[in-house]
């Protein structure tokens, strides 16, 4: 087992019956939606998910998981997912995927928040090893960029792997430029600032998640929780 699955197995664990529960996207994400489904299986819970992404509405359909659409669900309960990065003060980069426009909608709705990681992805400062991954509307695609320049970005518009020509098309049907900051930026105003920039959809800085987050960290001797 290694500290992904181990990780997704514990938060599974946290999940009580009667929840509705968040789904994350992504590799750790899965082992967590693995397990929910199965110890939905074999307890006979009745859990109510609601999803992050397309990728993850497929994985959850195939497990059998009951889904509410976004617009459906009153309340989420319980949010599990990952991220790149994590940061001492629990802020986090999120959306390599480029599932983090329908993440953040989870993380704001959520009353609590898991966030599901292996060491690798603790870093002392944000921006350490990742992008921030910024969804805009294709017709912004040159348009938005002198205003993230402005706020100190480089972006890079993200190209599809093999399989697709051309740029990551979201889920949403937009378009992702991953932007590198110069060290240490003041990330609470750079958050606002994207937020503001006509273009931009959403952005993957969580910084306004903290009290309500957990950070559950797989390790080769099991699993503890950032203090
Ligand atoms: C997707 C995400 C993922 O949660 C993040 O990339 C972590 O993925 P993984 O668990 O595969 O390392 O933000 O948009």
């Amino acid at each position: 087992m290694d500290d992904k699955q181990r990780v997704g197995l514990e938060a599974a664990k946290q999940v009580k019956d009667g929840m509705v529960v968040g789904l994350g996207t992504g590799s750790t994400a899965t082992h967590f939606i693995r397990e929910l489904a199965r110890r939905i299986r074999d307890e006979k819970l009745s859990i109510q998910c609601v999803s992050s992404s397309f990728a993850c509405s497929l994985l959850a359909r195939a497990e059998g998981l009951t889904l509410l659409s976004a617009d459906q669900a009153e309340r989420i309960d319980l949010y599990v997912d990952g991220a790149d990065e994590v940061s001492p003060e629990k802020g986090l980069i999120k959306g390599r995927g480029a599932a983090m426009v329908g993440e953040k909608l989870l993380a704001e709705a959520c009353a609590s928040f898991l966030v599901i990681v292996d060491e690798g992805k603790l870093v002392k400062r944000l921006g350490a090893k990742f992008p921030v991954p910024v969804e805009i509307m294709p017709a912004a695609v040159r348009l938005v960029q002198p205003g993230i320049i402005a706020l100190g970005g480089k972006p890079v518009l993200r190209l599809a792997p093999g399989g697709k020509d051309g740029p990551v098309v979201s889920d949403n049907g937009n378009l992702i430029l991953d932007v590198t900051f110069p060290a240490d930026p003041d990330w609470s105003a750079l958050d606002s600032a994207l937020n503001c920039l006509p273009g931009v959809v959403g952005h993957g800085l969580f910084l306004r998640y903290a009290k309500k987050s957990t950070i559950l960290v797989g390790h080769p001797g099991g699993v503890r929780v950032l203090p």
